[in-house]
């Protein structure tokens, strides 16, 4: 058990918050063991993951548990189909090239996200058209009042877009201890629809792609206007895109006729990156904090030095001058703490 110890290391931004108390789990009895303590001493848990999905605006006065759990097996189910279990501490990344090494089809899509398996069903990551809901078979949580372990299905998880039952009634309740995919094993369903895909895929000349050339073209697209955590601290997409009534998007239309909006429905999905850039926030920097300057959508620390107060506070801007112009009232993706 570690005091005062900085989570700079531990949070994608690179904020420099600290944790009052702060531990490592490598086991499920080491993750109990922590939560007794945080139970006999009344403090506020905070479990971690890959730290990319996170925003500390101030110190964190309470245990922060990092998960460690590692380990990957897996299950052959029929000719086709494989089963493939993921400990929560798994680097997400890693695992998608585990599975495409073994020619495993269905995480391919999801190239190159940061974080760790644990926190993938959390928002149900997705990216070039697949979520995790899609390719999810079960997850197994400790139950933090209980201390029992038990199993989420499909169903149970309650999927949505960057949203699950975790995020909700869920919220505070359970740690996920390790995840359960259902992938192919042939017949592999190539999903290229997501433009950006197949305009890369065009540009290398690949006509029949495997799944390990949809990694690729994924893994460049995303490489050539994702900024890397490594190297400038960011969470990836601060918000989500905002779904809006079809009878708004349309009043909206006519004012700003170059408006993008993905039919849901009755609903309209529509791309907040479009929205900030054209409120002239792409590139622009306040102190430490600014918007990406290829995808405005990602508020990187752009000197290093940014603190989280800095960064939520330039994300406030954003989502005022958003619901100025648009009317749209843009929600934050990331978790503050
Ligand atoms: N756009 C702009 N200006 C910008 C950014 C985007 O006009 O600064 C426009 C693009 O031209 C495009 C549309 O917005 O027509 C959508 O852009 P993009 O394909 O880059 O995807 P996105 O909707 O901005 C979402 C996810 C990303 C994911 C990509 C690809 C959310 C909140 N974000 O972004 O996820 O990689 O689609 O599937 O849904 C993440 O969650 O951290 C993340 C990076």
């Amino acid at each position: 058990m570690h005091e005062n110890f900085s989570l700079k290391p531990y949070n994608t931004f690179g904020v420099d918050a600290e944790a009052r108390y702060f531990t490592e789990a490598n086991d499920v009895e080491q993750l109990k063991s922590a939560v007794n303590f945080a139970k006999s001493e009344s403090l506020n848990l905070l479990f971690l993951g890959g730290g990319s999905n996170l925003l500390f605006t101030q110190h964190f006065d309470g245990l922060a548990v990092k998960i460690n759990f590692k380990g990957i097996s897996e299950e052959v189910l029929n000719e086709n189909s494989v089963l493939v279990t993921a400990k929560a501490g798994e680097n997400w990344h890693e695992f998608v090239m585990y599975c495409l090494e073994k020619n495993y089809g269905g995480l391919e899509n999801l190239s190159l996200i940061p974080g760790n398996v644990g926190t993938s069903p959390m928002q149900n990551i997705g990216a070039y058209g697949t979520e995790i809901k899609d390719v999810f078979a079960s997850c197994t949580v400790l139950n933090l009042e209980t201390l029992e372990v038990e199993t989420f299905n499909l169903e149970k998880c309650r999927f949505g877009y960057r949203d699950s039952i975790f995020k909700q009634e869920g919220k505070g309740k359970y740690v996920i201890l390790e995840v359960k995919f259902k992938l192919t094993r042939k017949d592999h369903s190539i999903k290229t629809e997501y433009g950006a895909i197949q305009a890369e895929l065009d540009k290398s000349g690949i006509q029949n792609p495997t799944i390990q050339d949809v990694s690729k073209a994924v893994i460049n697209i995303r490489q050539s206007k994702l900024p890397d955590p490594k190297i400038t601290g960011n969470a990836g997409s601060f918000f989500k895109n905002p779904t809006i009534p079809l009878a708004q998007f349309e009043d909206l239309k006519l004012k700003f006729e170059n408006i993008q909006g993905y039919p849901n429905g009755n609903q309209v999905k529509v791309p907040a990156g479009w929205l900030i850039e054209q409120c002239g926030w792409k590139g622009k920097r306040i102190g430490n904090a600014a918007s990406h300057q290829l995808q405005s959508l990602v508020i990187i620390n752009a000197t290093g030095k940014a603190t989280g107060k800095e960064i939520f506070d330039f994300s406030a801007e954003i989502i005022n001058s958003v619901k100025e112009k648009f009317g749209i009232e843009l929600e934050r993706e990331v978790n503050i703490i």
